[in-house]
């Protein structure tokens, strides 16, 4: 068996090999880490035959979907899963195959309802049901401590205590430990009366993770998250140097037109000299009127750089091939002491 660990942020990804196939699986990939998945893949030699989530995660962007088409692999989660993305839905016990390898799906609701642990060889992958030192929270949507307790005490404690545990999460730097050093070490695992169990996972107060809306907004409807939007509206537009428009305002070049795309308050308090104003939310609609020339530059900008980047993507998508963004925003050109407007367009 081959075998990647990706560590990013606290969150962990495993690549699993089959020597004899090449084939391999990922479990729980991260957004952030797509490249290093493909890289890790073509180091050790393997194709990715399935990505799995262990369940819907509700801290980080699963990468799943985007790999899914990239690659053009099927998605596994269990059949509880609320997402429509889905190609395999596994039930508790069925196996992957994956090569020679199996890998059996337990069932193990609790953290989510549609949690899964997945059990190959000398290893189970338990997702956020059990952690190094700890359990996945249960305060989360479909979280359910009662279950949680039935899962870890009916299902995982009772696999080999000699197999090693690779959780979804870990925060200190360990790789792995065993069902054993858990059963005797982790403390959430000394309650083993289910109502005190059931108390003490109710009473923990934890903070809510950061991103927990867009990622289970975009986990569970494989919706975009605001940064897949930017990047790929970046991928597909120039961008000017505020250095750069100082310079074409110096030399008073009147072959850009400078588009302001903010809201009327902000552009009459202070503006590029010499810009139009189009607030992004009317661009659409009033674009005919006010572009009526698709062949000339336009120099666009907002005040931080990212709205400026989607309403230019906006633009050349209908046609405005000189559309350009301006690389930062009113902020940064205000900062920057270069030269301000202010009122009604001129
Ligand atoms: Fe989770």
């Amino acid at each position: 068996m081959l075998f990647e660990t990706v560590s990013a942020g606290g969150c962990r990804s495993y690549l699993i090999g089959c020597e004899k196939t090449c084939a391999a699986v990922l479990i729980d990939p991260e957004l952030s880490q797509i490249d290093r998945y493909i890289a890790l893949t073509a180091k050790d030699g393997l194709r990715i035959r399935y990505l799995v989530d262990t369940h819907t995660h509700a801290d980080h962007f699963s990468a799943t979907q985007q790999l899914a088409r990239q690659l053009a692999v099927p998605v596994v989660m269990h059949s509880a899963s609320p997402a429509p993305f889905i190609d395999l839905r596994l039930q508790g016990g069925e196996l992957l195959a994956v090569g020679a390898l199996r890998l059996q799906a337990l069932h193990t609701p609790g953290h989510t309802r549609d949690s899964m642990c997945l059990c190959v060889e000398d290893r189970v992958f338990t997702g956020d049901t059990l952690l190094i030192g700890g359990t996945g929270r249960t305060d989360l949507p479909s979280g359910d401590a009662g279950a949680l307790y039935e899962s870890l005490f009916e299902g995982v404690l009772k696999l080999d205590p000699s197999l090693k545990v690779f959780p979804a999460h870990e925060y200190k730097g360990r790789s792995h430990s065993t069902i054993g050093q858990e059963l005797a070490e982790n403390p959430r695992l000394q309650k083993k009366d289910r109502d005190a169990f059931i108390e003490m996972m109710q009473n923990l107060n934890l903070t809510m993770p950061a991103h927990v809306t867009e990622a289970l907004r975009t986990n569970m409807t494989g919706g975009k998250t605001v940064a897949q939007m930017l990047s790929e509206a970046a991928a597909i537009v120039p961008f000017m140097s505020l250095a750069e428009l100082n310079s074409c305002l110096e030399l008073r070049r009147n072959d850009l037109i400078l588009l302001d795309v903010r809201e009327r308050d902000a552009f009459e308090e202070g503006h590029v000299p010499g810009a139009r104003l189009l607030p992004r939310g009317q661009l659409e609609l009033r674009v005919n009127q006010e572009l009526t020339d698709p062949t000339k530059r336009i120099l666009v900008y907002c005040e931080f750089g990212r709205i400026s980047t989607l309403a230019t993507a906006t633009l050349r998508q209908m046609g405005f091939r000189g559309a350009v963004a301006l690389d930062g925003g009113m902020k940064a050109w205000r900062e920057a002491g270069y030269p301000l407007a202010s009122g009604k367009e001129s």
